[in-house]
């Protein structure tokens, strides 16, 4: 069977293709990367750049997933140099036009993302690290482990969409989309038993500084860019007039793969599914079961992000206080401020739908019994 390779099969469940490939031959250079930090080795890491660096007919002539890969690897030294305080543009300027090219073939940002650093890292030996410490292992295995379940929610929304809110199909998917998201939970969960946040702040954070490239800045490999955001697009916030929700939304587009960026683009026309099921309440005959499920079903989605974001909050606080972070903002570019409003807009959202359904049904919204016990088993409330 041919193995898919194009920009539009760029997605989590092709690091199964991405990872295996070394397409410059970095697997040995990239063992020492760790080394090389501890030791504070600019010259290596710029000399290891330079000796990487594809020529320009090389870098045309791979393939979507070869560039990716190849990406993922000149990143890692993009971001080493950049923790030593030295731009790898100025150190080594052929990395420029190969960024460039790499990263039209691939449709994304000139430089590597969250993708490269999670799902299309290779586990085990050949895993591409800044540091020696598990704590990073930590927070990469949180990335890889998350973005599935993210893209399997963001599949099973799309579905959802094309159902009218009062059919048990509708239901069934929005209900099968919060047992996906359920994936953010358990990589918080893991994060917060297996990631120092100090260690974070202070050791790691400075590797996913922004990089300057022909002249623009792009954020490094940050979890803020995992395609949540266009599950909350699709959810609740595709007609959401926040001014910080939107900022976040379009920034986290630009550093995503090409399907989930025409995705996101696509669905900033339509209604969100908690506008839809709340227009639906108020038009329809009051009783109707088929839409009260409906109803449950996105609520469901919600609780599961809330869960997720009332856990996540606690951790960026913690690293972003001002006494503790080096940088004002997250790997990002954003500040916990924005952390805070996005939970705010996610819980004002939940709540809208909330009275509707109280205003027609004269009931309070509970989560399917499954997915309550998802959350339960989560450590996770499923009322509020
Ligand atoms: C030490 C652990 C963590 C810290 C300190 C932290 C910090 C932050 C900060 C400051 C932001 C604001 C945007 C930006 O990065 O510039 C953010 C956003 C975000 N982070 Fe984290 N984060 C951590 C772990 C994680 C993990 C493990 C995940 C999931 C795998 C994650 C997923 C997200 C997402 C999806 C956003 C976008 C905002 C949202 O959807 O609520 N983060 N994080």
């Amino acid at each position: 069977m041919r193995a898919p390779d194009s920009r539009s099969e760029l997605n989590a469940s092709a690091g199964d293709h991405i990872s295996p490939l070394d397409p410059l031959g970095a697997d040995s250079g990239l063992a020492q990367l760790p080394a090389w930090n501890e030791s504070r080795d600019v010259n290596a890491i710029a000399a290891a750049l330079a000796d990487l660096v594809p020529a320009e007919a090389k870098a045309q002539a791979l393939g979507p997933f070869e560039a990716c890969a190849a990406v993922r690897d000149l990143g890692m030294l993009l971001g080493s140099l950049k923790r030593h305080g030295v731009e790898p543009a100025e150190a080594v300027p052929s990395v420029v036009p190969a960024l460039l090219t790499l990263g039209r073939v691939c449709g994304m940002v000139p430089r590597d993302t969250v993708y490269h650093y999670g799902p299309w890292n290779p586990a085990g030996v050949r895993q591409r690290r800044f540091t020696r410490d598990p704590n990073e292992d930590g927070l990469i295995h949180c990335v890889r482990a998350a973005a599935p379940g993210v893209e399997a929610c963001i599949r099973a929304l799309v579905d959802a969409q094309a159902c009218e809110p009062d059919t048990a199909l509708f239901a069934e998917r929005c209900r099968h989309a919060a047992r996906s998201a359920m994936a953010m939970v358990d990589s918080i969960n893991f994060a917060r038993m297996k990631v120092d946040v100090m260690f974070f702040a202070r050791v790691l954070r400075p590797y996913f500084e922004a990089v300057t490239i022909d002249g623009k800045s792009y954020m490094g490999p940050a979890a803020a860019h995992l395609p949540l955001s266009l599950v909350d697009h699709l959810t609740w916030g595709s007609d959401c007039t926040d001014a910080t929700y939107r900022l976040f939304q379009e920034d986290a587009t630009h550093y995503t793969v090409q399907c989930w960026r025409d995705l996101s683009r696509t669905a900033a026309s339509g209604p969100s599914l908690v506008t839809r099921v709340i227009q639906a309440l108020n038009t329809s005959a009051p009783g109707d079961p088929g839409l009260t499920k409906g109803a449950v079903a996105v609520y469901a989605i919600l609780r599961v992000l809330l869960a997720f974001r009332g856990r996540h909050k606690v951790m960026a606080d913690k690293a972003y206080e001002p006494q503790v972070r080096l940088y004002p903002v997250g790997s990002g570019g954003f500040s916990t401020d924005v952390v805070t409003r996005i939970l705010e807009v996610t819980l004002s959202r939940t709540r809208e739908l909330k009275l509707a359904v109280k205003g027609r049904r004269n009931s309070s919204l509970h989560p399917p019994s499954d997915i309550a016990a998802l959350l339960a088993s989560r450590g996770a409330t499923s009322s509020g």
